[in-house]
């Protein structure tokens, strides 16, 4: 089962990594970001909320205003849900999920102001419960082309040179949000992945809004899937999402993840796609998570290495201070002399300019 995958494949890695962290070695462990990318309203921000079951700022229009960092860790069964919102500086807790939009738009609203414009800065959301994968993933402002009221002319570049900067770091990897309704081929979103990442190595394509895709375009989007139109190593997966009025009627995240079960189960077309593995939200989860943790893996020998050269580091300089005072009371007195003559010295060479020998 998923579970028992997870406690034996994923639950390991992931605490590997954590007590890794507690050591203070995180900085030199690039772990991917997976940066959700498309254009406005293709559904990055729902496929966001559907797989963390927090509610975030969604809708028509330009919404998401600034990078929003999620970070999730999966607790174990029955420990309470916590979240922490932080940026510039500033930082609160959220006991509960169902203030996180309003803080990520108080958030917005201090970074970019109140109007429509962007802002580079980031939002960071931590969020520790039972329900949510392991993952870390960054919503970004959807690619635009016309600037609307309160918006600078050049708003379509200043969202594209904010994407390309995530997407080019090399642990980045890249989910391309595209709906079923529209050409895949003209996708711009797709077309930046592609710059930065020729090969869909670390492209992940993913369709959205099947409920709304046109009558008889349904073997295109079969065919985009299978990998056959525009391909990528990583492949495509597809999923539902809630749509304006079931959020308008308030369906529930667990309620929605029911009925995206039952739509594909049900679907003549689609229903291939989910026998396949490649549909609904669960799915997705499962593969991102899998892909972070292959991704731990290739890193393993390079964490080591980087391990073993901070061990040397720290064996010399405890070396230069050699085994500590002798126990004979008549060598303690030469033995602080000869400490205090090296501080000297070593002071001396500071107060000189000259770096201290031995240092790096
Ligand atoms: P973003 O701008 O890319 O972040 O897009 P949003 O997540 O804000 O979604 C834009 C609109 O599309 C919202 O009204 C969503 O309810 C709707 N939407 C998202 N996914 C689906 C889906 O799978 N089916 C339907 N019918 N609507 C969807
Ligand atoms: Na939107
Ligand atoms: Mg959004």
């Amino acid at each position: 089962t998923l579970n028992q995958q997870y406690e034996e494949k994923v639950r390991p890695c992931i605490d590997l990594i954590d007590s890794l962290r507690s050591l203070g070695v995180e900085k030199d462990l690039a772990l991917p970001a997976i940066a959700v990318i498309g254009d406005q309203s293709s559904g990055k921000s729902s496929v966001l909320e559907a797989l963390s079951g927090v509610a975030l700022p969604r809708g028509s229009g330009i919404v998401t205003r600034c990078p929003l960092e999620l970070k999730m860790k999966k607790m174990r069964e029955g420990e309470q849900w916590a979240g922490v919102i932080s940026y510039r500086g500033f930082r609160e807790e959220i006991d509960d999920p169902a203030d996180v939009d309003e803080k990520v738009r108080e958030a917005q609203n201090q970074m970019a102001g109140k109007g429509a414009g962007i802002s580079e800065e980031l939002i960071s959301l931590e969020i520790a419960s039972p329900d949510v994968p392991d993952l870390t993933l960054i919503d970004l402002p959807g690619i635009t082309r016309v600037a609307v009221k309160g918006q600078s002319t050049d708003i379509g570049d200043q969202i594209k040179r904010l994407i390309q900067k995530f997407i080019n770091r090399q642990e980045t990897i890249s989910l391309v949000v595209v709906p079923c309704n529209v050409d895949i081929a003209t996708t711009e979103a797709l077309k930046m992945a592609q710059e930065v990442d020729p090969d869909g190595g670390r492209t992940l394509g993913i369709l959205t809004k099947p409920d709304l895709v046109d009558k008889g375009t349904e073997g295109t989007v079969l065919d985009v899937v299978h990998n056959d139109v525009i391909p990528l190593k990583k492949g495509y997966m597809i999923v539902r999402c809630r749509g304006q009025k079931e959020i308008t009627d308030q369906v529930s995240l667990p309620e929605a993840i029911e009925r995206e079960k039952a739509f594909f189960e049900d679907h003549l077309h689609f229903q291939i796609l989910y026998n396949e593995g490649y549909a609904t939200v669960p799915k997705l989860a499962e593969k991102l998570t899998l892909e972070l943790v292959h991704h731990i893996k290739k890193s393993l020998p390079k964490l080591e290495e980087q391990i073993e050269n901070k061990l040397k580091k720290t064996q010399a300089e405890l070396d230069r201070y050699g085994n500590g005072p002798p126990p004979d009371a008549s060598e303690k007195l030469s033995f602080l002399i000869d400490r205090v003559t090296a501080f000297t010295q070593d002071a001396f060479s500071l107060t000189s300019g000259e770096e201290l020998k031995g240092g790096s």
